[in-house]
């Protein structure tokens, strides 16, 4: 058991991911259940260094889960990179007498924890939220699936107007430096091909798989796009494309910040939900400076440094089987 725990704060940090809400509902709730008091951090570290903390009781997290964004609002704060920044955000959590914190974030929002605790001596638990699905110690991120299903969607209207003018399409995806959501997207619109930053695939093999298509009577192709491949974006991608290969008339779409909205699935409420209950109770018992995740479908806590540091691999057998499926 850690210390007695009594008032905890909460906050949401870097992009905003669909599920963040119910995963501060869950952590609401459950601090409730404990008889601790909540209080949500406004703007992420920006609203620590500033002191701009909420009480949050049960019934100020009603009818939330099924909402898009954050209700605490989010931001990438370069205040909380410096010294001072931090010493202002730890006075801000000591005036409200917090014991221990929450953040629910990426890689960003760990990495700040990890420094903080470094440096002060309020425990963190952190929970992954983040569309791209880049942390280790968790199978799958909040907001990775609501991103995936919105991509495809997408994907699926494109594959429309495609097939109807005979157009080769560059769809482009977020994911920052991984390929989680462009691989996926590809594997469920059924894509002809993917480009990501984990696999080394040129543009004359990309060329030459479309021409194999177009000797095959494909007469319209859909190529997924990750932004952090090697290659450039999806624009660029089109352009050296057409310079080597014409057939097709070619046409770029990026799905941008569409990613990152809406209401989020129910595998990602799910999740949500169980991250930010296990966030809780593993502070109760004891966790402290560790990410919550589920890994085999069993909650799990990864040290910070760990999570931030190790790289979550892409599973090779699905960069098979998107190559196998999509011939
Ligand atoms: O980390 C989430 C993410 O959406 C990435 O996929 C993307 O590269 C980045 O954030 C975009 O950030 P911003 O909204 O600050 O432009």
């Amino acid at each position: 058991m850690s210390k007695n725990i009594k008032r905890i704060a909460v906050f949401t940090s870097g992009g905003d991911a669909p599920g963040m809400n119910a995963a501060l509902r869950a952590v609401v709730r459950t601090a409730s259940f404990h008889d601790m008091h909540v209080y949500g951090i406004m703007r992420g570290y920006e609203g620590m260094i500033d002191g701009d903390l909420k009480r949050l009781e049960r019934g100020d997290v009603g009818n939330i889960i099924h909402r898009g964004g954050t209700i605490l609002k989010t931001a990438r704060s370069q205040r909380f990179m410096t010294p001072e920044g931090r010493r202002s955000a730890y006075e801000s959590l000591l005036a409200f007498d917090i014991d221990a914190c929450i953040a629910i974030g990426g890689n960003g929002t760990f990495t700040g924890a990890k420094v903080f605790t470094e440096e002060y001596d309020i425990p963190f638990i952190g929970i992954p939220g983040t569309i791209d699905n880049d942390l280790f110690g968790t199978d799958f991120t909040i907001g990775f699936d609501t991103s995936v299903n919105t991509a495809i969607e997408a994907a699926d209207k494109i594959r429309d107007t495609a097939d109807s003018h005979n157009r080769l399409f560059f769809v482009e995806v977020m994911g920052r430096n991984s390929g989680f959501i462009a691989l996926n997207t590809a594997i469920g619109s059924g894509a002809g091909s993917v480009l990501i930053p984990e696999t080394d695939t040129s543009i004359e093999q990309l060329v030459n798989a479309l021409k194999k298509g177009a000797r095959r009577k494909k007469l319209f192709s859909l190529v997924i796009v990750a932004e952090g491949n090697k290659n450039g974006n999806a624009t660029e991608i089109a352009r050296k494309v057409k310079e080597a290969f014409d057939f097709y008339d070619t046409k770029v779409t990026i799905i941008g910040h569409l990613q990152r909205g809406g209401s989020p699935t129910g595998l990602d409420r799910v999740l949500a939900s169980r991250l930010g209950f296990s966030s809780v109770e593993g502070l109760i018992g004891g966790e402290q400076n560790v990410m919550t995740g589920l890994v085999n479908g069993k909650i799990k806590y990864t040290p910070f440094d760990q999570a931030i540091a190790e790289a979550k691999e892409l599973d090779n057998d699905l960069v098979r089987m998107a190559e196998i499926l999509a011939m």
